[in-house]
């Protein structure tokens, strides 16, 4: 048995669980306590966390809280913020707390302090973007930049289109970002087609600078703009480079001059906030940009403050780790009622599964419980009329997040009092269900009657901001970092590294070569896949 499943707070929830917690019913622990909806709650960094409407009681809570203390979440978290190297399987701190740290912060690493350099590189982001956003900064024909875009995958690209989508409506709108990751050419190909290469600036964001997809996307943006302009002299007007590794830069073709960089102790899915955010700054602004970081210091200061249980990213991950692993739940959905907000579930997703989808513990022990869900989502109300279905009337138990902004950015009547009543509805529907009698008392059809029987009992939170401003999103992004950090901890898992992409990864270098050879290359592989690779084969010869 591993050291988590030993701990007495662990033991004491499973035998909660069965003696009590999987018989918890919604609609009977609110009618147990009036004040449910008011106490179950908690506040931080501007947003407001309704956790009532789960399948938890005082016990359940208290254990939960026990089992963070006794799995040493403070003494975690402290080690997180002070720079201790919890990366243990790439000896490295893990740090983006830093990035959005006030000047006067002190944050050592290796016996330097790194909050100088985080503010040297913002505010030569902010000249950068400055001289763009001006139009001061020029194309190699003299003309001023009218699109950028971002080549970049993973935390390279998901945290930026993200937070561009998500922070449109502060965007400068005569400039326009795109976003290139995927290594499929239809993906450069589409997103440059109506361009200018005289009026377009490439920011090639890449933490290691060798990411095979990014480096490919980079190399053809870079024969695109020297086919139309003709001169190598060009690629330093349209070319600037996001990177923590300035030799593969140099060797690229760019100069470091205008290279914005980074460090070892930020996780690419925990870089949206360093000079990986320059596309976002480029379209926001410095001054919304600082605003976003300054959100995601609001949740960093909550989270190390906050006691536990008022503390947003310890109560979303210890109800998190209740569904995964005595419940059994697989998934977790994640529906903001927010159009500007689309991306923010394949966000999430990259977040959290690349984080906690580990099966090994920091010792490198198999585990013996679950870790990582897996997390999906779409902007509601559209998920409503697709998959919601499933999730009030099938067989699987799917908690889900709401999240809502009580005054809207474009405030067209009445779309935002149709949209919240959604919200509200669909938590309701889904905590209280409609029983048997209901529908039969409605007039129903007998034999059709057990069809619209909804159970109920689906447990959900709800996140409540006033208003989708730069801060609040920097605070919903902490929010779910800090989660994640949670739930690793309780897991002692390593959030931090991402070695399961790495076998992919080689193999595919190997396959290159057998697809792109003259002779008929001798193939070692499985008879599936020698089979598929001839095919492919014989398939482009025949072209
Ligand atoms: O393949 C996974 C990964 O390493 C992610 O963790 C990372 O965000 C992405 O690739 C991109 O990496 P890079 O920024 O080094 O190109």
């Amino acid at each position: 048995m591993s050291t988590l499943t030993q701990l007495p707070a662990w033991q004491a929830l499973q035998t909660h669980y069965h003696a009590e917690g999987q018989h918890l019913r919604l609609a009977d622990l609110f009618a147990q306590d009036a004040q449910r909806g008011q106490t179950m709650c908690a506040q931080g960094a501007g947003l407001y966390l309704d956790y009532s409407k789960n399948r938890v009681n005082a016990k359940t809570l208290a254990l939960l809280l026990e089992l963070a203390e006794q799995a040493g979440i403070t003494q975690k978290r402290d080690a997180m913020f002070a720079g201790d190297k919890i990366n243990v399987t790439e000896s490295r701190a893990v740090l983006h707390t830093a990035l959005r740290a006030p000047q006067d912060t002190v944050v050592m690493v290796d016996g330097k302090n790194v909050v100088p350099e985080v503010h040297e590189v913002l505010d030569r982001m902010a000249a950068f973007a400055g001289q763009i956003r001006s139009g001061q900064w020029l194309g190699y024909t003299g003309k001023p930049i009218r699109t950028i875009v971002n080549i970049g995958i993973g935390g390279s690209d998901l945290g930026p289109v993200m937070a561009y989508e998500g922070l449109k409506f502060y965007s400068q709108r005569d400039l326009t970002v795109r976003f290139v990751s995927n290594v499929d050419g239809t993906d450069l190909v589409e997103k440059v087609r109506d361009l200018d290469p005289a009026e377009t600036l490439f920011i090639v964001s890449s933490k290691t600078f060798t990411t095979q997809e990014t480096m490919t996307n980079a190399r053809s943006a870079r024969a695109w703009t020297l086919e139309a302009l003709q001169d190598e002299a060009a690629i330093a007007r349209h070319f600037v480079a996001v990177s923590t590794n300035a030799e593969q830069v140099r060797s690229f073709g760019i100069d470091t001059a205008h290279m914005f960089g980074f460090w070892d102790w930020v996780g690419g899915r925990y870089s949206m906030d360093s000079a990986i955010g320059l596309s976002l700054m480029i379209a926001v602004g410095p001054d919304h940009y600082r605003e976003l970081l300054a959100g995601f210091h609001d949740m960093d200061e909550h989270f190390r403050t906050a006691p536990l249980a008022q503390n947003l990213p310890v109560l979303l991950g210890l109800l998190g780790v209740w569904y995964n692993n005595f419940f059994g739940a697989q998934t977790v959905a994640i529906l903001p009622y927010e159009q500007y907000l689309a991306y923010f579930s394949a966000y999430l997703q990259q977040l959290d599964m690349e984080s906690n989808g580990k099966h090994v513990t920091l010792s490198g022990e198999q585990v013996d419980y679950q870790t990582g869900p897996v997390i999906w989502g779409q902007p509601g109300t559209n998920g409503q009329h697709a998959f919601y279905q499933l999730i009030h009337q099938g067989t699987k138990l799917i908690p889900c997040d709401f999240i809502a902004f009580v005054r809207p950015l474009n405030p067209l009547a009445p779309h935002h009092d149709l949209l919240m009543a959604n919200v509200f509805a669909q938590t309701e529907a889904l905590a209280f269900g409609k029983s048997l009698d209901q529908v039969l008392a409605g007039g129903v059809d007998p034999d059709v009657a057990p069809h619209r029987v909804f159970e109920g009992n689906r447990p959900t939170n709800t996140l409540l901001a006033d208003q989708l401003t730069p801060r609040i999103l920097g605070a919903l992004i902490a929010l779910y970092e800090h989660k994640v950090f949670v739930q690793g901890a309780i897991w002692n898992i390593n959030s931090f590294d991402q070695w399961g992409v790495e076998l992919g990864k080689v193999l595919a270098s190997q396959i290159v070569p057998e697809l792109q050879a003259e002779d008929e290359p001798d193939l070692h592989h499985d008879s599936s896949t020698n089979t598929l690779i001839r095919r492919y084969r014989a398939g482009r010869k025949a072209e």
